[in-house]
């Protein structure tokens, strides 16, 4: 069967560092995974090079079969993979609805025509799906910063991804924000009608040091330490793993306690 997604030897190094060392792993349609790690074990270099975003020294990103490793961030965008910024840069000035229609500006979108309508109806609910489309006339500028980050999850599920990353979500935000956000994020994976939104439901990468709440939505969580992939499995089993503890423990005693 063809593989869904899967990045096979993913290397990266800046200067003599060695950031991401021959990761490989997949993801399944539908599936949820947590990456998780200490900081700077290569996380985010990892999702930045799944969005095109910085380019592998070695190693492939492979999507329904095909090797888009040298894709432009774009064109996967097109064919179905969107994430989030570690750190959002919302356009201050203009309202939330604007933020989300630029980002739908690209084929995935026009090609079904009418696509003024389709653009503003389509960023009206995705702004509805993250629970924020009361503010959708209130510039960017203006919100808190829970809602921008919900602004960011908005902006990238209404492109309508088959798989979306997200760095950080939770990052910010109060437990009740969390809460919600984590609420929503389950409902995207089970798919559903929400408008034109995910009527497949969406498999999902999500970097996260908030591990309680990661625990609770994923299906699977990959731990990283200092560039490598140290475990892969399902999140009961992963927080038991020796090494996984050993990782946590070396560096911040809180985010795997806090797991268990
Ligand atoms: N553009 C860059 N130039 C030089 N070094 C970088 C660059 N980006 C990341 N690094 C380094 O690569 C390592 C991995 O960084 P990365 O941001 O992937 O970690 P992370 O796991 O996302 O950490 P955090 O949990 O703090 O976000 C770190 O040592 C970081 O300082
Ligand atoms: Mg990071």
């Amino acid at each position: 069967m063809e593989r869904f997604f899967a990045v096979v030897d993913l290397s990266k190094r800046f200067g003599g560092l060695e950031a991401v060392r021959q990761a490989s792993f997949s993801v399944h349609p539908q599936e949820i995974v947590g990456l998780i790690g200490p900081n700077g074990a290569g996380k985010t270099t990892v999702v930045r090079m799944i969005m095109g975003l910085l380019r592998p020294d070695s190693g492939k990103v492979l999507w329904k079969g095909k090797d888009i490793t040298r894709e432009p961030t774009w064109k996967r965008v097109v064919g179905g993979i969107t994430g989030t910024f570690q750190n959002s840069r919302p356009m201050k000035r203009l309202p939330l609805i604007a933020n989300v229609m630029v980002g739908l500006y690209n084929p995935r979108v026009t090609r079904q025509g009418q696509w003024v309508k389709t653009v503003e109806a389509r960023a009206l609910e995705a702004l509805e799906f993250v629970g924020i489309s009361d503010l959708a006339l209130t510039p960017a500028g203006a919100v808190s910063q829970g809602d921008l980050k919900r602004l960011e999850i908005a902006r990238a599920i209404a492109t309508e991804p088959e798989l979306l990353i997200l760095d950080e979500p939770f990052a910010g935000l109060t437990p009740a924000e969390t809460r919600l956000l984590a609420n929503s994020i389950h409902r995207l994976r089970k798919g559903g009608r929400f408008g034109r939104l995910h009527s497949e439901g969406c498999a999902m990468i999500i970097v996260e040091h908030k591990l309680s709440e990661l625990m609770r939505i994923a299906d699977r969580i990959l731990v990283m330490h200092f560039g490598e992939l140290l475990a892969d499995g399902p999140p009961d089993l992963v927080v038991q793993d020796p090494r996984v503890i050993e990782a946590y423990l070396g560096r911040v005693e809180a985010p795997v306690r806090e797991a268990f």
